[in-house]
């Protein structure tokens, strides 16, 4: 079984998504850890609830961000998974371990990027008038959300909306992107070619119309 870390700065929905699939049985994996840079991070009473492992690097404990980054390196190198998941890290990984663990590393993020890469994606999406907006996961490369795209998917953009409930919004795309793309990840199921991510979907799409995007409850959880 193959084996995932988590790293997680605050809240943690995105982290638990994770969790429910596991527990569900839709995820065939393993949750090895727990890392988290905030000791307030409520992600680290969702592990705790769940039997996980937490491994707390408290950024504020550290002098610079090269020894902040010498510590997470050690603790990812000893978790020794075959895939690290960056659900809600609000840091940016350093060229180190972004080498290290290349291709190891999945982000998720509350935009269709290449839009509106960076913090307060949401907000400038609405600042930005566009009129649908999404989510996106993608592999981590030493770049700011910049890496190969897993998945993206959308969400409109309502003329009322604030950043809350914007962010309401693209969150549920964003509880049903990340486990897909787990599962896509840690089975193998997909080949990068340059840029392009090429996913093998097997039967994960059966029964669903291209260019769905309505919300697909239930058993295969196609975020499509
Ligand atoms: C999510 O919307 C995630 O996409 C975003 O932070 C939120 C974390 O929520 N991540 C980023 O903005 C990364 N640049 P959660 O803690 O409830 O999963």
């Amino acid at each position: 079984m193959k084996r995932i870390a988590v790293l997680a700065s605050g809240r943690g929905s995105n982290f638990q998504a994770l969790i429910d699939a596991i527990r569900d049985g839709y995820l065939n994996v393993a949750c090895a850890g727990l890392v988290t840079d905030n000791p307030g991070a409520y992600a680290i009473v969702r592990a705790r609830e769940a039997g996980i492992p937490v491994r707390v690097i408290d950024y504020s404990l550290f002098s610079t961000k090269e020894d902040y980054e010498a510590a997470l390196f050690s603790v990812m190198q000893s978790l020794d998974v075959d895939l690290f998941v960056l659900a809600g890290y609000m840091r940016i990984l350093g060229p180190r371990i972004v080498r290290e663990f290349s291709g190891r590393i999945i982000n998720i993020h509350p935009a269709l990027l290449p839009s509106f890469a960076g913090l307060h994606a949401q907000r400038q999406a609405l600042e930005y008038g566009v009129r649908v907006s999404g989510c996106t996961v993608h592999f981590v490369d030493e770049g700011m959300d910049t890496g190969p795209i897993i998945i993206q998917a959308c969400v409109p953009v309502f003329p009322g909306d604030d950043e809350e409930s914007l962010s309401a919004r693209i969150l549920e795309k964003e509880h049903q992107c990340l486990p897909w793309a787990v599962r896509i990840v840690c089975e193998g199921r997909f080949r990068i070619e340059g840029r392009r991510v090429l996913v093998n979907e097997g039967n994960d799409t059966k029964n669903i119309a291209p260019g769905d995007t309505a919300h697909r409850p239930g058993k295969d959880r196609n975020p499509f």
